[in-house]
């Protein structure tokens, strides 16, 4: 049984080799920036109703829905900062060692570290669109004073710019994220649990296509005994700079 640093060893040896890197991040690469996990203990998903993101339920409550919203999102998202995890794979980034970022986190953590260009396959808490006259406006603090906000064109009700339950995926998002899963050799897993399709597909097509799969989670995840070919079990703001340091630049 392979011990930690030999593991570390290997990934950095692996990503080193690396012609195409994909990431493919979710809540868990954001805990240590202090926003709760969905899932597991420390789970959102313990202390709210998961029915507040679904899209049948925000129509007929939009006030019940904004405010879970505003609390659970918004409040919380203006206090995070980026964490060493977001830090390591900017830098890789711009190293040109990872060539794509998919995120499931709508947090913009990642945009914040300097991943502009990250994949959002949920969408993102930085736009607001109006369900009447899809008006689409920029985020800010003084839009959530008035619950439910409305839009200021149209005053039609006003739904944060992320997927909720029952919606489609951005398609751009979509295709830009099936692409880069079939072009990768090495794939990142990085704080995930894999619960919710079709998001968890992704792996499963670098997989297919040959990539090596390296995951990071704090606990096992449905992809860690089928997917994952390198499992790094623990905090990713520990172990990304961790493989940071062992890799030859
Ligand atoms: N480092 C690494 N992994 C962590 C850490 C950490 N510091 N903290 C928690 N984790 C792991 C958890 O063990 C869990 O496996 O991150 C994973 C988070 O899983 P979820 O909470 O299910 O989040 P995610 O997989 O991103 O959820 C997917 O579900 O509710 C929807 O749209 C929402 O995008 C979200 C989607």
């Amino acid at each position: 049984m392979d011990t930690l640093q030999q593991k570390l060893s290997k990934a950095a040896e692996i990503i080193n080799k690396a012609s195409y890197m994909t990431a493919f991040t979710g809540a868990g690469i954001s805990a240590e920036s202090g926003i709760p996990p969905f899932r597991g203990d420390d789970g959102i998903w313990n202390q709210y109703n998961p029915q507040v993101l679904e899209l049948n339920f925000f129509m007929r409550q939009p006030e019940e829905s904004w405010k879970a919203i505003r609390e659970l999102f918004y409040g919380v998202f203006s206090e995070a900062k980026p964490n060493p995890a977001h830090h390591v794979l900017a830098k890789w980034t711009k190293g040109d060692l990872l060539k794509s970022l998919i995120t499931q986190n709508i947090d913009m953590l990642h945009q914040q570290a300097g991943n502009e260009q990250a994949i959002c396959f949920h969408g993102s808490s930085q736009y607001l669109i109006c369900m009447n006259c899809d008006n689409r406006l920029k985020f800010k603090p003084s839009i959530l004073e008035t619950i439910p906000p409305l839009c200021p064109r149209c005053n039609g009700l006003l739904k944060p710019d992320f997927i909720f339950f029952g919606e489609g995926i951005p398609p751009k998002a979509y295709r830009d994220s099936f692409e880069a899963a079939q072009n990768s050799d090495v794939f990142l897993i990085i704080g995930t649990s894999g619960e919710v399709s079709p998001a968890n597909q992704i792996p499963e097509i670098a997989r297919h296509k040959g990539a090596q799969v390296i995951e990071i989670n704090r606990d096992i995840s449905h992809y860690t005994h089928r997917t994952t070919t390198l499992f790094l079990q623990g905090e990713a703001g520990t172990i990304l700079p961790e493989i940071d340091l062992l890799l030859t630049n």
